[in-house]
């Protein structure tokens, strides 16, 4: 059997800023997808790279007294430097000025030009150098762009456009059956929605911007931005001999450019006789203590100040606990830091030093035999707080066999932020199993079920370290390290073994370590 390819991407960003914690929300979670993905044995590629061309980038440049190509490689290097210090995985960073992107470009948009899906128009528009798109004048508040605040410049010149008008009816329809999945539903909606309103063939060339992909059979234009950077998720297949990846499995997008990867980026595909993505996922936009960040009112928030403030593991873990993936909300540093106090400090972090600490000569006790049954059966070891009323009462392990189902499901759905609940939720419960069952103080009493019990509670460790692990690569190997776990071995397993109940052998020497989540005041 071969194992299952999975393609992941993340859009590609503009290098006309350095990254902040928007660009690092979206890469993150693809991180921690691709992490997923390959912790069940799955072949993963995952994607991402920076949008180099454009108005918006040469202009950029131009500011900052430097030629674009300069300017570029350093912003780009910026990029890869966050990237690292957020401990992301990627598989190939692509660039859009490199010359296998630019020639590949090229040669996919001569071939629609060969297979008369492209035609030479003249055109007037508004267009938004900050959108780096054509506003129509409905879309404008007072005259100006309402994102960029800016006039939009009236143009007017000669453009090769794609006749996106032929392709519509099939995309709406393979949207709709879902064949080319749109997540959230409100994103499908919305997209649903654009069809109904109809939508014009769009402009694939520029006559004024000149940096950009030259037009192999017309000198005088440059590539549309979009249209190469869209192109990005298919010529790094080509650049990197991974064709064998394609179609992609999932692709990130925030919620403002959803219209052009939607519909413009498979009309494109079509065109190509290529197969489209399984899956396009939307995620919101969040705000900064309720405002929109921006540069103009200095709320921009730096990703590697994040990581120096809180750590690697917690910045991943702060960006997605605080509010569900897919919908917007707001974040601000105090509730990062009470987020951070609560759930790490002093939940999941001060659990893993408490646990470690019970164990009688630093040793993982003997565990009950009957107890690793992942059975509804009672047992003299019923876990009575999983109890709900009218339910069969189940044991402990079966109780954890049930979250994992839940864990599961949530990243197969993108659920990123409810999974994190769900570890949190079973620290919690471990805490209150603790509280409950006293087994420090019952080791007088009746030692053989006090050690069952630190046994149970050892052995959720190492699965909350599983749990953890897509989403806190370094938490996970400290917590394994600390149960006196072997790091490559346990790592090795095959994960549906390494999550069935009783991998943590009795006998195991503990290794207390520093506290994972120091507290901040
Ligand atoms: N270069 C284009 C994308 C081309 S993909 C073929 C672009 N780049 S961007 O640098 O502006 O980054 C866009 C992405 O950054 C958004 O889609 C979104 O994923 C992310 N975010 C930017 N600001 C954000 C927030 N405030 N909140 C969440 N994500 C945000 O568009």
């Amino acid at each position: 059997m071969s194992t299952k390819k999975y393609y992941i991407t993340t859009p590609i960003y503009y290098v006309n800023d350095k990254p902040h914690i928007g660009h690092a929300y979206t890469t993150v979670a693809a991180d921690i997808l691709s992490r997923f993905h390959q912790m069940q044995g799955e072949d993963v590629f995952f994607l991402t790279g920076t949008d180099e061309h454009g108005a918006k980038i040469a202009e950029a440049a131009r500011l900052a007294g430097k030629e674009p190509q300069e300017f570029c490689d350093e912003i780009a290097v910026e990029f890869q430097k966050a990237w690292g210090n957020l401990n992301i995985e990627y598989s190939h960073f692509i660039r859009t000025t490199d010359q296998d992107h630019e020639a590949g470009v090229a040669a996919f948009l001569s071939q629609l030009k060969e297979k008369d899906f492209l035609y030479e128009k003249d055109y007037v528009g508004l267009y938004c150098i900050g959108c780096e798109k054509f506003l129509t004048e409905k879309e404008l508040v007072d005259g100006k762009c309402p994102d960029h605040k800016r006039v939009p410049e009236k143009v007017t010149e000669k453009n090769w456009f794609f006749k996106l008008s032929r392709f519509l009816p099939k995309i709406e329809q393979l949207i709709e059956n879902n064949a080319l999945a749109i997540a959230p539903e409100n994103a499908q909606k919305e997209v649903i929605g654009l069809f109904r309103q109809g939508l014009d063939d769009f402009s694939i060339s520029r006559q004024k911007v000149s940096w950009g992909i030259r037009v192999p059979w017309d000198q005088s234009q440059t590539f549309y931005v979009w249209v190469d950077a869209l192109l990005n998720y298919w010529t790094a297949l080509k650049i990197t001999g991974k064709e064998n990846y394609w179609p992609p499995d999932v692709q990130l997008v925030g919620k403002d450019i959803l219209k052009f990867h939607a519909i413009f980026w498979p009309a494109m595909l079509l065109a190509a006789d290529l197969p489209l993505p399984k899956k396009i996922f939307v995620h919101g936009y969040f705000t900064i203590n309720g405002q929109k960040m921006s540069k103009s009112l200095g709320n921009v928030i730096d990703p590697n100040d994040l990581v120096k403030k809180f750590g690697v593991d917690a910045t991943r873990y702060l960006l997605f606990s605080q509010f569900p993936f897919g919908n917007d909300g707001d974040i601000s540093l105090e509730k990062l830091k009470a987020v951070y106090n609560a759930d790490l400090a002093n939940g999941v972090g001060n659990l893993v030093s408490r646990i470690l600490k019970m164990t009688k000569n630093g040793q993982v006790p003997e565990k009950d035999i009957k107890g690793t049954e992942e059975s509804e059966k009672p047992i003299d070891r019923i876990w009575s707080d999983a109890l709900e009323e009218g339910k069969k009462p189940y044991t402990f392990p079966y109780f954890v066999s049930q979250l994992w189902l839940g864990w599961k499901k949530e990243l197969n759905d993108l659920k990123l932020g409810f999974a994190l609940e769900r570890i949190v939720t079973f620290a919690s419960i471990l805490d209150k199993r603790i509280e409950d069952e006293k087994p420090f103080k019952l080791f007088k009493e009746d030692s053989k079920k006090a050690g069952y019990i630190i046994y149970d509670l050892l052995e959720s460790l190492r699965h909350i370290a599983w749990m953890l692990m897509p989403f806190m690569p370094e938490t996970a190997d400290k917590i394994f390290e600390q149960l006196g776990l072997d790091l490559k071995k346990e790592k090795a397993k095959n994960f549906e073994e390494a999550i069935k109940w009783g991998g943590l052998e009795p006998g195991t020497k503990i290794k207390v370590g520093k506290p994972l989540f120091p507290r901040i005041e």
